[in-house]
């Protein structure tokens, strides 16, 4: 008999199981616990760049073997720390999917044979590949069932939780990903990188003005019908300015869709907000985008006049990046939850590229006809995960997101 995941959840949490099961259980959460003590190999973007700087066939398949045992250990751990959840936890919409989906995906690692040439290491890339894929639908399942959770767990331990989970997606994407590239720069079909050098996914001398205009660009693009609260495609008079200031050769080595994912979303807010406070006026004030290199990190302000935070729900900017609805009580709005319930249904923009949020704040916006302001920032995306996840984008290479809000001016 085979257990499924989930059914292995149940019969944990209840402790009525048939002996066949029982000892199937047992192998199972053995194997697990064997992973689970397993420290992770963490790896600097330092390093991800070095070791794939002077890719070979050898390297690429010394390569592929790290990824195929590293990435079963990290999800051993979020495995574990999924089964110390409360039941009532678990058992929400959403968290249970999740559960299954790594346990999947733990199993297939865990039995993947060692890659020992070139060919091996194709059709491992298209493992990793349908992997992505598969687990595309994580964050909008995530986000639906812990924000579900939120009355039955304390907010810090509810937003730890979040932030280790997803963070560690995002390593474990990093990996994967990487991985991949590596292996079509050697395969010759290199990514299309407008003339930037790159190793893998990392951009090793990206550009943040280019990034910025880009996303400007994208934004100036984009078309829905909203009564006039946003600007119509080709309407370039409606659209707050961006003034980029500052070192503007400002360049380093970053993964693109990282830095752009959040000056994307930082951008949009700032957008909407600009244009539906200063609705009807002949101009609207210009957003500026300040740059400075310093001696060991890069800083960038984004400010705007959309009026800031004026709201009684969120008492800190902060509370924006929680899933606890004790901070940000639109986490249990039925609309929010009506829209993750969508994404999860159809997660193909959940991916963290530029493009995909495009696509997916458009579908967004058809999705919901009636346009209200939310969170002070004008009509922001259903989902709520745009910020929270521009804020574990920030921290995950040791930055910091922070939002600043001058009330009935604008943010910072
Ligand atoms: C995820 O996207 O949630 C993953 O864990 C992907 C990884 C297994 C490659």
């Amino acid at each position: 008999m085979q257990l499924s995941p989930r059914s292995l959840l149940v019969n944990r949490t209840r402790g009525s199981v048939r002996l066949q099961s029982t000892a199937l259980h047992f192998y199972q959460n053995r194997q697990l616990e064997l992973y689970a003590a397993k420290e992770a190999q963490r790896l600097t973007l330092r390093q991800l760049v070095f070791f794939g700087r002077s890719m070979n066939a050898q390297r690429l398949i010394t390569s592929a073997n790290y990824v195929r045992t590293e990435l079963p250990v990290r999800i051993a751990h979020r495995l574990r720390d999924m089964q110390a959840l409360p039941y009532v936890v678990v058992m929400q919409e959403g968290v249970a999917k999740v559960y299954e989906l790594y346990w999947s995906a733990f199993e297939k690692f865990r039995r993947y044979p060692q890659i020992d040439t070139l060919e091996d290491n194709e059709a491992f890339c298209s493992f990793l590949r349908a992997i992505l894929d598969d687990h595309a639908s994580v964050i909008p399942n995530l986000s639906l069932g812990l924000s579900l959770a939120s009355p039955h767990l304390p907010p810090d331990q509810l937003d730890s939780f979040m932030r280790r989970m997803l963070v560690s997606r995002i390593s474990r994407r990093v990996l994967a990903e990487h991985h991949i590239a590596l292996s079509d720069s050697v395969a010759g079909r290199d990514r299309d990188t407008d003339g930037d050098g790159h190793v893998g996914i990392i951009y090793t001398g990206l550009s943040v003005e280019k990034s910025v205009r880009r996303c400007t660009a994208l934004l100036r693009e984009l078309t829905y019908d909203s009564e006039h609260t946003s600007p119509q495609k080709g309407d370039d008079a409606r659209w707050p300015e961006v003034i980029i200031e500052g070192h503007l050769d400002t360049k380093f080595a970053y993964i693109r869709e990282h830095l752009e994912y959040i000056i994307f979303e930082l951008l949009k807010n700032s957008m909407q907000a600009t244009v539906a406070k200063h609705s009807g006026a002949a101009q609207l004030p210009p957003i500026l985008v300040t740059i400075v290199a310093g001696v060991d990190n890069i800083s960038m302000r984004i400010s705007d006049q959309g009026g800031g935070l004026l709201t009684p729900q969120i008492k800190s900017p902060s509370d924006l990046f929680s899933f606890s609805h004790l901070r940000n009580a639109t986490r249990l709005e039925h609309s929010r939850l009506g829209s993750l319930r969508t994404a999860v249904s159809n997660p193909a923009g959940m991916r963290a590229t530029v493009e995909e949020l495009v696509d997916r704040w458009q579908q967004e916006q058809r999705q919901v006809p009636d346009p209200q302001v939310e969170a002070g920032v004008g009509r922001h995306p259903r989902l709520g995960i745009g910020l929270a996840m521009s804020n574990i984008f920030a921290r995950y290479c040791g930055g910091s997101l922070e939002l600043v809000s001058i009330d009935g001016w604008g943010m910072d």
